[in-house]
C-alpha cells in the first residue's frame, strides 16, 4: 500500500509541475448567470445551463411535486421496483422530440455513453468485431464505451467527413460499421458535417451514432438539437435542460436490445423522481424558449468576432462555446487568473483532455448573461492583450 502512495504522490507531483493539478472548487449559492466562491461573486462564463433553466421555477416545482409523491430516489433499478411513472412520458416524449420509435433514460450523459456503446458493440452478440470509425476529438465518454467493448477505434481528422468516409470504406464488408461524432463538439464549439456523416453512413451501412449533449435545448428546431437523422442519438438533461440525466433515442428494435443489455439501466439504480420532474418541465419549456436561444447565439458571435478582431484564435467554433486557443496550459492559466482578479469565472482546460498544445479558455454564452456582461469581459481581454502583446 505504501509504496502504490508513492506512485500516485510521484503523478500528483508531476501534474502540479504541469500545471496539469486538477482542484475541486465549492460552489456557494448565486443567482443564474453568477457564480460565488469563497465568498466573492464572479460573472460566470463557465456554465453550460445554456438556457438559464436551472433555478426555472417549474423545474423546481415539478422536481419538489414528485419527490413529494414518489420519495426521494427511486429505491431500486428501473427494470426491479425503480421505474416511476415519470419515465415512460419522458421517454415518450423524447422519442417524438427526436424522430424516432423511442428513446431510454439514462443516469448520466457520462453513463449513456458509456454503457449504451458497450452494449452495441458487444463482439458476443454482433458475432464480430464491428468497425468503429469515430472523430478524434469525441468526448472521453464515448472513448470508454468504446474501451469497455474491447474496439479499437479508428479516429478520423477533426470533423473531416472525406477521411470518415476513407477509413469506413476500410471495413471489412461481413462486420457492422458505426460512425461515432458529436453534433457540437464541447471543447470547442464547433459543429460536425451532419449532412455528409448522415450520407457516408448510409453509403456505407454504417449505424451513425451522434451524441448531442451541447445541441440539444439550444440549436436546431425549438431546440430539438442537431441529430435528428443520426440512427442512434445520445444526449443529456444537464447542460440546457438545466439539470441532470441522459436519454438514448433510436429505434424500438435498438432501445429493446439495450434493456437487456445496457449495464447502467440493469445494474443501476433509476434517477431519483425530483430529477425525473426537473427534466419534465424543462422539455415541456423548449419551445418556448426562443428568445433565450437567440440572445446566446448572438453573445457568442459577439465575442467570437470581438475576439477575432484583435487576433485571438477562437477555432472553428459556431456556437455557444467559444474556446479562446493560447496554446501552452500555464498561459491559459495566468489568463484564467487574470480574468477571475476582474470577477470573471472561466475554465482553463488543459490535455489532456484537450490535445497538447491546445490549452484554452473555454467561454460558453447563456441566456443569464447581459450585454452589458459580455461587453466587460471583451474589455478586459483587450486589455489584456494589449499589454501582452500578440498570441504567440
Ligand atoms: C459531448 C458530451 N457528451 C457527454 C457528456 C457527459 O454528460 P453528463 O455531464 O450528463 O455526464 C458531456 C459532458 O461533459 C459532453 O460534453
Amino acid at each position: 500500500m505504501k509504496q502504490i502512495e508513492n506512485v500516485y504522490k510521484s503523478f500528483l507531483q508531476d501534474c502540479h509541475e504541469k500545471n496539469l493539478r486538477r482542484k475541486l472548487i465549492a460552489i456557494e449559492p448565486e443567482k443564474a448567470g453568477k457564480i460565488k466562491v469563497g465568498g466573492q461573486t464572479y460573472l460566470n462564463f463557465a456554465s453550460n445551463d445554456y438556457l438559464g433553466l436551472k433555478h426555472h421555477p417549474k423545474l423546481l416545482e415539478q422536481s419538489r411535486k414528485y419527490g413529494e409523491k414518489y420519495g426521494a430516489g427511486a429505491g431500486a433499478s428501473r427494470l426491479v421496483t425503480g421505474n416511476t411513472p415519470l419515465f415512460g412520458e419522458i421517454e415518450q416524449k423524447i422519442a417524438s422530440l427526436k424522430g424516432k420509435q423511442a428513446a431510454l433514460v439514462l443516469a448520466s450523459g457520462y453513463q449513456a455513453n458509456g454503457t449504451v456503446l458497450q452494449a452495441l458493440f458487444d463482439k458476443t452478440i454482433l458475432k464480430s468485431s464491428p468497425t468503429i470509425v469515430a472523430d478524434k476529438l469525441n468526448h472521453a465518454s464515448m472513448h470508454f464505451g468504446c474501451a469497455a467493448a474491447g474496439i479499437r477505434q479508428k479516429r478520423y481528422r477533426h470533423l473531416d467527413a472525406d477521411h470518415a468516409e476513407n477509413l469506413l470504406s476500410e471495413a471489412p464488408a461481413d462486420t457492422p460499421a458505426f460512425l461515432l461524432t458529436e453534433t457540437v463538439f464541447s471543447m470547442d464549439g464547433d459543429i460536425a458535417p451532419m449532412k455528409q456523416l448522415i450520407n457516408i453512413a448510409s453509403k456505407n451501412q454504417a449505424t451513425l451514432i451522434a451524441d448531442d449533449a451541447h445541441g440539444f435545448g439550444i440549436l436546431g428546431k425549438e431546440g430539438r438539437g442537431l441529430a435528428e437523422e443520426a440512427d442512434i442519438i445520445i444526449g443529456t438533461f444537464s447542460k440546457a435542460l438545466g439539470s441532470f440525466g441522459a436519454y438514448v433515442a433510436a429505434s424500438q428494435t435498438v432501445i429493446d436490445y439495450l434493456i437487456q443489455r445496457c449495464g447502467g439501466l440493469i445494474y443501476s439504480t433509476g434517477l431519483p423522481p425530483t430529477t425525473l420532474g426537473s427534466i419534465n418541465a424543462a422539455i415541456d419549456l423548449l419551445p418556448e424558449l426562443e428568445a433565450e436561444r437567440k440572445q446566446v447565439q448572438r453573445n457568442a458571435a459577439f465575442f467570437r468576432n470581438e475576439m477575432n478582431n484583435i487576433g485571438w484564435d477562437t477555432g472553428k467554433s459556431e456556437t455557444q462555446i467559444v474556446p479562446l486557443i493560447i496554446g501552452p496550459a500555464k498561459e491559459a492559466m495566468e489568463l484564467s487568473e487574470y480574468l477571475k482578479s476582474e470577477n470573471i469565472w472561466v475554465t482553463a482546460i488543459r490535455p489532456p483532455t484537450v490535445p497538447e498544445g491546445t490549452a484554452r479558455l473555454r467561454f460558453t454564452f447563456t441566456a443569464s448573461q447581459s450585454e452589458a456582461d459580455i461587453e466587460y469581459l471583451v474589455k478586459l481581454l483587450k486589455q489584456y492583450k494589449k499589454k501582452r502583446g500578440p498570441q504567440s
